[in-house]
């Protein structure tokens, strides 16, 4: 029979290197395929698989990947499940965040070296959805995400209690006494009531969103709690859909154009997405070859409502934003107001304007009307100024005491100033925040530096810093925060953080004296230290005599290479130089 010109037939099927294709059938009927399968021109779907018992927020992957593998089959595919690196958020030491770009690296050595024709991409828990898409970007195999779905809603004495939101409550609790270390450990365990990623709108939230509004999943894939039946059917779905993207070629470059990642910048802000969302959407962005710059969320994003009524933004967690309707249907709304580029491609092969033009949304206190929305302008505010070149504020969580406390000034009332305290990463901060000699006042921005990619490697969640006790028992309960760091997607602090470059990259905030002044101008959009150019020099020098900022050596070799390749979070962190191989499986 005539056989389509499959990649992996280069591996199976290859009369002109018959040697090498009679290894490659060998050892892969061990599988138990036939030989007729392998060679009867159907295509081989690779099932990424992120979930294992290192990665819970993804473990119900493994669950999904059965029914995957039932619609890779009956649409006439032969499918090869893999395991990804763990990324477990809440797992892995130093951060997460060190494992974003090796998952990546070796996702695409494994679509780029093994007979694979298309792919399922198991997404979920924070970085494993950056990472299988930046893989994907970078090898443009036909792929197409499966998301794991959050976990169902946590309660905790009649309240909706959202994992990673509860635990910066909780942890204020402690530190005033409200609850003890069994209290906060059980008001924790209340937010994860089954299988799935956190289910308020954090980090995995938010990319799972964005990954469906890009396109690279089917359309209502995101919002579906993972223990649902519909989940199951999702899954199914998508095995039977990627083989067909495959035999249509629909490969990531189709999809995610810079239209579609100007939608995604724009849903975002709708549905008060996470800080991580700039630095995962640029590093995708770069291995796709899609010209995308910090300033885009800010031009793209920042004038669009806040619709999303969830925690830690808002109320709501995972299974009511379901029930709205999920992500068509706050893309419907933008749709509406025009804010959507409907032509963007989607992996059912139609456009997102297809696809949710007309959706409704269920439930409005949930998904709100665009006339009516939580927040007006809630999209990222970026920063620069003498101490980085770019930094972001999420402007749709400065709560009321915030603004009032910060913000309130007539003659000035977007900015605000104050003397720094100066945390040199996490240790230092718990070592130092109670301790009175630190000398925090109301009036104190707290400043944490050598947290960035390079600093602290990976980049820690760490710049929502919690004032000191006795703050917190004068009702303080937010005082500025700015950092080389990243924060948790599901802190509901509006910090300024992602501050690039960071201190150990040569950045201003390597240059801070706890003391200084530092001014912030949301208008402007500028954040710099109150001294004057020739003082900053003079520190700039006497840093690099001393041999610049200092940070920790690294403790494992990934740590090092990383170190030595890593750009910074402005530019989406990833390894610089890696973005110049592109579209790899067409070489
Ligand atoms: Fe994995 Fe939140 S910790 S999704
Ligand atoms: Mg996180």
């Amino acid at each position: 029979m005539t056989q389509p010109n499959w990649r992996s037939a280069a591996w199976f099927d290859n009369p002109d290197n018959i040697d090498m294709t009679a290894l490659y059938l060998e050892r892969y009927l061990n599988y138990g395929l036939s030989m007729e399968e392998l060679r009867s021109g159907k295509p081989i779907i690779g099932i990424a698989q992120t979930g294992s018992d290192l990665s819970p927020c993804n473990r119900h992957h493994l669950v999904l990947a059965e029914r995957v593998r039932d619609g890779i089959r009956q649409a006439g595919g032969v499918p090869f499940e893999f395991p990804v690196h763990p990324i477990q958020e809440t797992g892995k030491r130093p951060t997460a965040g060190l494992d974003r770009n090796l998952a990546y690296l070796g996702l695409v050595e494994v679509l780029y070296g093994y007979p694979l024709d298309g792919v399922v991409l198991t997404i979920g828990c924070d970085k494993t959805t950056p990472a299988c898409l930046m893989a994907a970007a970078t090898v443009n195999l036909p792929a197409i995400a499966l998301s794991v779905g959050p976990m169902l809603n946590g309660w905790y004495k009649g309240q909706r209690t959202g994992s990673g939101s509860i635990v910066w409550a909780a942890r204020e609790m402690l530190t005033r006494g409200e609850i003890d270390h069994d209290g906060f450990v059980r008001m924790v365990a209340a937010s994860a009531p089954s299988t799935g990623y956190c289910n308020t709108m954090g980090t995995a939230g938010t990319m799972n969103a964005l990954a469906e509004t890009l396109g690279m999943s089917l359309p209502g894939c995101a919002a579906i709690p993972a223990p649902h039946r519909d989940r199951q059917e999702m899954a199914w779905r998508t095995g039977l859909r990627i083989v067909d993207m495959v035999r249509e070629d629909l490969k990531p470059s189709d999809i995610m154009t810079r239209a579609a990642f100007l939608n995604a910048i724009r849903v975002t802000s709708a549905i008060g997405g996470s800080t991580n969302a700039p630095i995962h959407l640029m590093a995708i962005a770069r291995h796709m070859g899609v010209d995308l710059d910090i300033t885009d969320w800010q031009t793209h994003g920042h004038q669009v409502p806040l619709l999303v009524n969830m925690q830690p933004a808002g109320a709501y967690l995972g299974e009511d934003f379901y029930r709205a309707g999920g992500v068509p249907a706050v893309v419907s709304q933008l749709i509406a107001a025009g804010l959507i580029d409907e032509a963007a491609m989607t992996a059912n092969g139609r456009t997102i304007g297809q696809n949710c033009r007309g959706v409704p949304t269920e439930d409005a206190d949930v998904i709100r009307p665009f006339a009516a929305p939580l927040v007006d302008q809630a999209g990222f505010i970026v920063l620069r100024g003498n101490l980085f070149d770019s930094a972001v504020m999420k402007t749709s969580v400065i709560s009321p005491e915030f603004r009032a406390r910060y913000l309130s000034n007539p003659d000035d009332p977007d900015a605000f100033e104050g003397p720094v305290v100066v945390f040199d990463g996490p240790e230092d901060y718990h070592a130092r925040i109670d301790d009175p000699a630190s000398g925090i006042t109301q009036n104190t921005l707290l400043v944490m530096r050598g947290a960035g990619p390079i600093g602290y490697p990976g980049a820690a969640e760490v710049v929502n810093m919690r004032p000191p006790a006795h703050l917190l028992r004068e009702g303080v309960s937010h005082l500025p925060c700015i950092g080389d760091g990243r924060q948790s997607g599901t802190s509901g602090s509006p910090s300024i953080l992602n501050a690039s470059p960071e201190a150990a990259a040569a950045g201003g905030l390597a240059l801070l004296h706890s003391g200084d002044r530092v001014r912030i101008d949301l208008r402007r959009g500028t954040a710099d230290v109150l001294i004057d150019d020739a003082e900053l020099a003079a520190r700039r020098a006497a840093l690099a005599q001393a041999g610049g900022y200092r940070y920790p050596a690294s403790q494992t070799p990934w740590q090092a290479i990383q170190r030595a390749h890593v750009g910074q979070l402005g530019q989406g962190a990833i390894l610089e130089g890696a973005e110049a191989f592109q579209r790899i499986a067409q070489t």
